[in-house]
């Protein structure tokens, strides 16, 4: 008996953390950045980077909020005074992404509509989507309808069902993705598809390549954001933190993996892999997959379903950031949950607004050569979360000491891989992330080019 609710307690944590980590950014983000940055190269980058990068801070970020048993906003401070900026610092990061993470909620709730409503052969055609996020009014309307039921899930404090919910639906998720990949990786011509997602070319890595998948693994494992800071201080004392956090990056990672085995082909199978077809960016999800759900026997239904479950896997994560956010609002400002929330969600509509304008009518304003939502995109996932993630490193590595996390680690057994953790974090992790960091901002700004 003892043993089985131990069972049932950790996994209860593993997938409650896995459920806020897989969302957009594996289904739509991950996919197109493979696409886009060398299918293979990125691949495999992704690969390396979170068996060693991603390993070790998912299990420092549980430690740190399993010792500490604070929100991220106090958890640094506690640790050492001179220290707290660090949280707030994290805690930035949700702030920039809960806008335009509701917009594109917004544009799948349009998807999930356009199934519904049988109109998938037009969605198919190559320039609806551009269209579509083009106009002034009727992706406000989408994105509205998202960001309303976010706080409304958050203001009626139904999140507790959301989330059983979701331990039904994510292992669906998992088992249409797998379908779906296979039915496109059996297509006609997807073979230079499945060639060029799964054959690394060393050509194509270079140190964007590396700061993309570095930004994105952080994005999608919601590292250096305080997350799983707060997801660790839920963490039962008995459970062994390093299994754990392998199960979520597994978990999670394989996920991923199959969001691009279904789209990367499939860009090959209607397009043959030309370049601008690879390189579309963020609407490369919704400009793809319309076309194999045209071409499938029973297309639309298997549409609908794939469309709804992505809706799903996109509000339990909007409404976790969203958290995130009117936590630290009701900490610093001692409002109410409720005005807290409506204040956020005004703050999303207001920025989500701007993004959406940035594809339309304000597409000529452009910050240093991002669209808007591009813009918030960049400074978050490419420069704020590796800088997070840098300095957490050198806070743990040099004043709080590894031993410190080891310790909590071993609370329940040995950490067999405290040698390695030691050496990652203390250098290999800070050093690394920090030449990936510079020399991309560099090459960003044209002074450089590697
Ligand atoms: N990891 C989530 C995804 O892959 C996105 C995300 C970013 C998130 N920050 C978060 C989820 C904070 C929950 C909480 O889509």
């Amino acid at each position: 008996m003892e043993q089985r609710s131990t069972f049932s307690g950790k996994l209860g944590f593993v997938l409650a953390a896995a459920g806020s980590a897989v969302g957009l950014g594996n289904l739509w983000r991950f996919p197109y950045l493979a696409a886009k940055y060398g299918g293979g190269a990125f691949l495999l980058v992704y690969i390396v980077l979170a068996i060693t990068f991603g390993f070790v801070l998912m299990v420092t970020e549980i430690a740190i909020g399993r010792k500490t048993q604070l929100s991220p906003m106090e958890a640094f401070g506690s640790l050492n005074k001179k220290w707290s900026w660090l949280g707030k610092l994290a805690t930035i990061v949700p702030v920039l992404i809960f806008p335009y993470y509701c917009l594109i909620g917004g544009w799948v709730t349009k998807y999930a509509g356009v199934m519904i409503s049988g109109t998938v052969k037009q969605a198919a055609s190559d320039d609806y989507f551009g269209s579509f996020i083009g106009k002034t009014g009727e992706p406000l309307i989408w994105f509205l309808i998202f960001i309303i039921a976010t706080a409304l899930v958050i203001i009626f404090g139904v999140n507790k069902g959301i989330e059983k919910l979701s331990r039904v639906l994510m292992p669906a998720l998992l088992v249409l993705t797998v379908a779906l990949s296979i039915y496109v990786v059996t297509r006609p011509g997807a073979g230079a598809g499945v060639k060029y997602y799964l054959m690394p070319n060393i050509k194509d890595l270079n140190v964007k390549t590396f700061l993309a998948a570095l930004g994105q693994l952080f994005y999608s494992m919601s590292l250096a954001m305080g997350i799983m800071i707060t997801y660790g201080s839920y963490f039962s004392k008995k459970e062994h933190i390093s299994k754990s956090a392998r199960q979520i990056e597994v978990f999670d990672t394989l996920i991923a993996l199959l969001a691009g085995l279904m789209i990367i082909p499939a860009v090959f199978v209607y397009s043959g892999g030309d370049k601008e077809a690879l390189g579309k960016g963020p609407s490369l999800m919704f400009v793809t997959l319309p076309k194999v759900f045209n071409d499938m026997a029973a297309g639309r239904i298997i549409g609908i379903l794939f469309f709804v479950l992505v809706l799903f896997a996109a509000i339990t994560s909007s409404v976790s950031i969203m958290e995130a956010i009117v936590a630290g609002v009701v900490d610093k400002y001692n409002t109410s949950r409720n005005t807290a929330t409506v204040i956020v969600a005004f703050y999303g509509i207001l920025v989500g607004i701007a993004c959406s304008f940035g594809f339309g009518i304000w597409s000529n304003f452009k910050i240093i050569g991002f669209d808007i939502l591009d813009f918030l995109d960049f400074v978050s996932n490419s420069i704020l979360l590796p800088l997070v993630g840098m300095l957490t490193c050198i806070f743990v590595g040099f004043v709080v000491k590894p031993k410190t996390i080891i310790d909590e680690i071993e609370l329940n057994g040995e950490f067999k891989l405290k040698g390695f953790y030691t050496l990652m974090i203390k250098w290999i992790a800070p050093l690394l992330i920090f030449f990936i960091l510079v020399s991309s901002i560099l090459d960003t700004a044209g002074i450089l080019s590697i």
